[in-house]
């Protein structure tokens, strides 16, 4: 009786792929390991009400975005809900009510499906744990991980920090196409507290999603080429993030980021997320790079903004430079400064 009313909330990071996941096979199963950063200032805040339904045919449910009713999220839950039902049959016993926000702007163009949908297995869990109280963190997280990957594959990457890894890779030997795992060995200095500042060139909607974009890896010319690069990518930047070698972390990530765009330029049918901003502030961060020898770097997801990335011992020099001579590019001066996070947290 006692577990038939309730109301949990979690507060879980978005994060950035520095190898990037890009081609899927059904469930949710990718095409090569990816490894990211976990973010902390740019977060969804959900809350999971949840009573015991009335109905024997399952549970029914609602959401509210930042306050108001939003039914338009609800087929990519109802989607998400009937994936991960099998995984925890209990679901069907009650109604929910879902209220979410987020830390950044809903048309910032940052993908809020990582934070989002792990922000909602993480509360799906913790209604599990109430049920299974024996259960260990180690099993919390990894089934956490396992069910927010159903709703959106970078989502398992947003349950912990620091750096996490999704997809099995013979050089990081707990990794699984299931789940996301935290990178195994110990992480270089220069990569604590590493920044990441978003430049918000384009906060409209994107014109291609990203389901779209997995889909057209099937059929794509380069598609095997590109699932090894990213696998050796892997192995090379685990390496990196030992040794605390920023030239070639520089030169994984930003080969990374304009290969998953060269994907999109060349699939069939193809397309573009870049906008000409996007350019300027690459070529920008080159130029910058030359004169001064700072480690800034830059990486993209599916879009048109761009993750200036630099060492916490350079922040004065590239805060500088990005106020200078950056957010002029931005739609609006519009920017957020991020930094590598520790995951996710309940309230
Ligand atoms: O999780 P999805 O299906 O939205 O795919 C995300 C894909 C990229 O953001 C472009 C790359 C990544 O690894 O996060």
């Amino acid at each position: 009786e006692k577990n038939t009313k309730g109301s949990i909330t979690w507060k879980t990071p978005s994060n950035i792929a520095l190898v990037k996941y890009w081609g899927k096979q059904e469930p949710q199963i990718p095409e090569n390991a990816s490894i990211s950063f976990t973010l902390d200032a740019c977060f969804t805040l959900t809350t999971l009400e949840y009573s015991k339904s009335k109905s024997t045919q399952g549970g029914s449910f609602e959401v509210y975005f930042e306050g108001e009713k939003k039914d338009d999220f609800k087929p990519k839950i109802q989607q998400f809900f009937e994936r991960i039902e099998q995984y925890v049959p209990f679901l069907n016993y009650f109604d929910f009510v879902i209220k979410s926000r987020n830390s950044f702007p809903h048309s910032s163009g940052i993908a809020s499906s990582a934070s989002g949908m792990s922000a909602l297995a993480l509360c799906v869990m913790s209604i599990e744990k109430a049920l299974n109280p024996e259960m260990t963190d180690e099993y919390f997280n990894k089934k956490a991980s396992f069910l927010a990957r159903l709703g959106s594959g970078s989502a398992c990457r947003s349950i912990e920090g620091e750096l996490i890894v999704w997809g099995k890779h013979n050089k990081i030997k707990e990794s699984s196409n299931l789940f996301g795992v935290k990178f195994p060995y110990k992480i270089h200095n220069n990569f604590k507290n590493y920044h990441d500042t978003i430049l918000l060139v384009d906060e409209g909607e994107k014109q291609v999603s990203s389901t779209v974009g997995h889909k057209l890896m099937h059929n794509h010319p380069f598609a095997k080429q590109r699932f090894k690069q990213a696998n050796d990518n892997i192995s090379k930047i685990s390496e990196v993030l030992k040794n605390g070698d920023l030239k070639q972390f520089i030169e994984i990530v930003e080969s990374e980021a304009l290969s998953l765009h060269a994907m999109m330029m060349t699939s069939n049918p193809y397309f573009i997320l870049m906008k000409p901003n996007t350019l300027k502030i690459i070529n920008k961060i080159w130029e910058f790079r030359t004169k001064t020898k700072s480690k800034i770097c830059f990486t993209l997801d599916a879009g048109a903004n761009v993750h200036v990335l630099f060492p916490e011992h350079e922040k004065e020099q590239v805060n500088n430079f990005i106020i200078n001579e950056l957010i002029q590019f931005c739609q609006e001066k519009h920017y957020i400064c991020d930094r590598i996070g520790f995951g996710a947290k309940q309230l």
